[in-house]
């Protein structure tokens, strides 16, 4: 592969996968469509190198947009969506416009132009909530939020076009994220940083005890990497963390490496439809050779670091349109 298109590489996972395939494959040109949202953030990409990829903004629901930019690309890999499940719950038109129209559109030019490889970035939410034991990649779909919905509906179009037309569809079910450059409103990096500011860390009352499954960002795209590479089209791979925490635990080691006690803690009221688990298996691509590599408790303590020791990074953010997204989520809660 010489040229990749990464849409939606200026976000958290996208960005980082930039990093990772320059850092990897000297001989790889990375093209980037990104629409730049209030997740989208140029600051992302400071790390890459210019002369290594393109960057054009662009939206993947505007079709000609994604014709344009993937023309003379290998592969597409698909981070670009609409992602955070309290704003899917606060209005979910842009995630069905994004996470279901957007991916129609990759869907459609990879199948014009005969693109060799198209990986979509999904999520473990697409299975629901489990109590015990994990999810299989044979295992039912259940979402139950609009943003893991749209997630599954963006799926079920991508499996169609490979039994359908064989448009090469490799599909990835990742786990809760974390690490450098994350958008402050996912919760590990929301506490983290009003930790840092003493500010109070909203966690939603009745799901303290429910449980994540932590996935060091670098592994995330080393296993997507390898399911693009040594994965079957018309295949899914779960990606797992392996390290399941409680709410309550993640906040109370938040707190811990902040230097802060438990008086920052506020119980607020629950998600609506607020999944207790994740869990999924991750048998399928470990036996493509992938496994985590980044252990918990060094994970989250460099994480952690790296909030301190880029504030110049967040604040921006913080004090931008996420002023107003914070009121209107936590304001009356
Ligand atoms: P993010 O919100 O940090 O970034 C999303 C990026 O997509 C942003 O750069 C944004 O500008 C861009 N984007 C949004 N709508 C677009 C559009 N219409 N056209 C072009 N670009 C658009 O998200 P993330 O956390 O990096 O997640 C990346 C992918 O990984 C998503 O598909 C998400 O569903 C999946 N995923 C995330 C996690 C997680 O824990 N963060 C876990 C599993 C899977
Ligand atoms: P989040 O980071 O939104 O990821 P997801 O819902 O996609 O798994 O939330 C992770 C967990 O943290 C989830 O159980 C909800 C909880 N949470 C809070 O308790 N308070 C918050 O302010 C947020 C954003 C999340």
């Amino acid at each position: 592969m010489k040229r990749i298109l990464v849409t939606g590489g200026a976000g958290f996972i996208g960005s980082a996968f930039v990093r990772y395939l320059l850092r990897e494959y000297p001989e790889v040109h990375v093209v980037v469509l990104d629409k730049l949202t209030y997740a989208g953030n140029l600051d992302n990409l400071r790390e890459a190198d210019p002369a290594r990829h393109t960057f054009i903004r662009g939206d993947i629901a505007d079709a000609a947009a994604v014709r344009e930019a993937m023309h003379g690309c290998d592969a597409v890999v698909n981070f670009a969506a609409e992602t955070h499940v309290d704003r899917s719950i606060l209005g979910a038109a842009d995630f069905l416009r994004t996470n279901v129209e957007g991916v129609y559109n990759i869907l459609e030019a990879a199948k014009e132009q005969g693109t060799a490889r198209v990986l979509l970035v999904s999520t473990d939410e697409v299975y629901g909530s489990i109590e015990q034991g994990s999810f299989k990649e044979t295992d039912p779909l259940n979402p139950r939020n609009p943003y893991s919905a749209a997630k599954a509906g963006g799926e079920l179009i991508g499996r169609s076009y490979f039994t359908t037309f064989g448009v090469p569809v490799i599909i990835t079910r990742g786990s809760n994220t974390y690490g450098p450059y994350q958008y402050p409103e996912k919760v590990l990096p929301l506490f983290v940083t009003n930790a840092i500011d003493g500010e109070p860390l909203p966690l939603y009352k009745g799901g303290e005890h429910n449980v994540r499954d932590w996935l060091y960002v670098d592994d995330h795209c080393r296993g997507i990497d390898v399911a693009l590479r040594e994965g079957a089209p018309g295949e899914i791979y779960n990606i797992a963390g392996g390290n399941e925490r409680e709410n309550i635990a993640l906040t109370r080691r938040i707190l811990a490496l902040t230097g802060r006690d438990e008086s920052l803690i506020r119980l607020v009221a629950d998600r609506p439809g607020h999944d207790r688990r994740y869990s999924i298996d991750a048998g399928k691509i470990r036996a493509l050779g992938w496994k985590p590599l980044m252990d918990w408790d060094e994970g989250i303590v460099q994480t952690v670091r790296w909030y301190q020791d880029n504030e110049w990074w967040w604040r921006k953010i913080k004090s931008g349109e996420f002023r107003q997204y914070y009121e209107r989520q936590y304001g009356n809660r």
